[in-house]
């Protein structure tokens, strides 16, 4: 992509406090795009914006827990008050669970997955859409993952969380396609975050198997999501709408 892809636009992001949300969050930046840095945990989330800044982007940090419809609201109406409008947005922000067979797994944890991975993303698809639709289009990404396209034993829980992301993603960019609103999803394979480090210190030797399910012979990383989320979100991919666009070394077709 080409130098100030993004010079002028507003993108939003949640989850940009860490890993691919921060990834990308840099990468829009590098592009010239005005960043709004939504995340619930402030202080890395602060760093992030700031991070941009020293850089000689631009970027605010608005702490927002995307289970909260305020929140959410008030993250979109920041990117507008501050720049304008709202041209992108990733919908990112996403939690994990423990390996746990589907008859162990508890309640609480199901509720709260759902709450973050699943109402977080449509909440945040209302309110961005609301403003896009304002402005006359606009394009947005969310965070599936290959849990989102093929079942994954243990993780019950965050499979069902990201068929529905891609269930969102499906629906809203057949709702608003002649509104000039595009909505793609992004399906990582497995991609080397504090999110993989977390669990690859609860499953000791699970990296090999990890790297032996990726036919490319290596895990992903951020980058390599951060560059398919900016396609997707420039005006390359105009016609690319409704997709979910596995970045997994070729995982989910084997
Ligand atoms: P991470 O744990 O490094 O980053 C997730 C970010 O989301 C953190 O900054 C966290 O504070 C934020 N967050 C959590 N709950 C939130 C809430 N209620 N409101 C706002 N922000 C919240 O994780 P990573 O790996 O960067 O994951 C990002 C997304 O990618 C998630 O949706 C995850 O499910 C998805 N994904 C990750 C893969 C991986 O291998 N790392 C593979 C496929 C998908």
């Amino acid at each position: 992509m080409g130098n100030q892809a993004f010079a002028g636009k507003t993108v939003l992001i949640t989850g940009a406090a860490s890993g691919i949300g921060r990834g990308v969050a840099m990468a829009f930046a590098q592009e010239g795009a005005n960043v709004v840095v939504a995340d619930i945990a402030v202080a890395a989330g602060e760093e992030t914006a700031k991070d941009i800044l020293r850089a000689g982007g631009q970027a605010i940090f608005v702490r927002t827990d995307v289970a909260v419809a305020a929140d959410v609201k008030a993250a979109v109406d920041a990117a507008v008050a501050t720049y304008g409008a709202l041209d992108c947005a990733f919908n990112n922000a996403g939690i994990e669970e423990e390996h746990q067979r589907l008859a162990d797994s508890d309640e609480a944890m199901f509720d709260r997955m759902m709450a973050i991975n699943v109402k977080g993303v449509w909440l945040c698809m209302k309110h961005e859409i609301a403003q896009m639709l304002k402005q006359g289009g606009g394009s947005i990404v969310n965070t599936a993952s290959v849990a989102g396209l093929i079942g994954a034993p243990k993780h019950a829980i965050y499979a069902a969380s990201k068929h529905a992301v891609v269930g969102l993603t499906k629906s809203a960019a057949a709702e608003y396609g002649k509104k000039g609103i595009r909505v793609n999803s992004v399906c990582p394979g497995v991609i080397r975050t504090p999110m993989l480090e977390r669990a690859l210190e609860r499953e000791a030797g699970w990296e090999e198997s990890l790297v032996r399910m990726h036919p490319i012979g290596r895990l992903g990383e951020v980058d390599d999501v951060a560059s398919a989320v900016l396609w997707l979100c420039s005006d390359a991919s105009s016609f690319v709408t409704g997709h979910q666009l596995a970045v997994d070394g070729a995982m989910t077709v084997v």
